[in-house]
């Protein structure tokens, strides 16, 4: 026998010529599976072969191929300007002043109900187009952002050069817990070593196993 038990329920509203439309998105989760998640894949790295985008897109492929919708954004090819530091989100609901790309990231961090970021490590830390991002997210500081839209999960994928998998385990902990203290729920945070050459994880097995354990672990 097939069952679901419900993971959440969002209940969207719209008011279109004084028509109130009401959509009842219901997530669940069961013996068949996913019926509806959203998840979304942020990747940061710059290079065409990443391995952190390889990963990432296994990790998506996993969580499709459990039913989920998935979306894929490369952040390097967007322009995102440095949060100003002037509050403006203070005053007007978490909104930005800055009208650029990054608005195409909070809509798209809205309507998941998952979030992978995938993210090189540069200099001991996330790369600068993994920090822009981060900075950005003050938006929702103060904003009630999970009562808002539901408490969501965020993994990450990290690829390095070192062998060493906790070399950087302490900044990367400090850096994410700026989602924790945004109100999202902390899932995976995977380092991937030894990745230098672009492209060099698609002849690792172990890795690529840990990211389909992330695909699965999103859901
Ligand atoms: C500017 C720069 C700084 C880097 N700094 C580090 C570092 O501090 N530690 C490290 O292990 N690897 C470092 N690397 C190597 C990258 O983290 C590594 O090649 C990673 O796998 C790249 O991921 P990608 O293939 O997804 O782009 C650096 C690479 C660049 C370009």
């Amino acid at each position: 026998m097939a069952y679901f038990s419900i993971v959440s329920l969002r209940i969207e509203l719209y008011i279109y010529k004084n028509i109130t439309i009401v959509k009842y998105i219901c997530l669940t989760k069961g013996l068949t599976g996913v019926v509806y998640m959203k998840i979304l894949g942020i990747n940061t790295s710059p290079r065409e072969a990443s391995n952190a985008k390889i990963a990432l897109e296994k990790a998506l492929d996993t969580a499709k191929s459990e039913g989920a919708e998935v979306e894929l954004i490369n952040s390097n090819k967007l322009n995102i300007s440095a949060c100003q530091g002037d509050n403006y989100c203070k005053a007007h609901e978490g909104k930005c002043a800055i009208d650029d790309d990054m608005t195409q990231i909070y809509k798209a961090i809205e309507e998941a109900d998952g979030i992978i970021f995938a993210i090189p490590i540069y200099f001991f830390d996330v790369n600068a187009q993994m920090k822009l991002i981060i900075d950005r997210l003050y938006s929702y500081f103060q904003f009630p952002f999970a009562e808002t839209y539901g408490t969501k999960k965020v993994s990450f994928i990290i690829t390095q050069g070192t062998p060493d998998p906790e070399a950087f385990k302490s900044t990367l902990e400090v850096q994410f817990g700026a989602f924790k203290f945004l109100g999202f729920e902390l899932q995976d945070l995977v380092v991937l070593t030894d990745n230098n050459i672009p492209g060099a994880i698609n002849d690792k097995e172990d890795q690529l196993s840990q990211a389909v354990e992330v695909g699965k672990n999103i859901l």
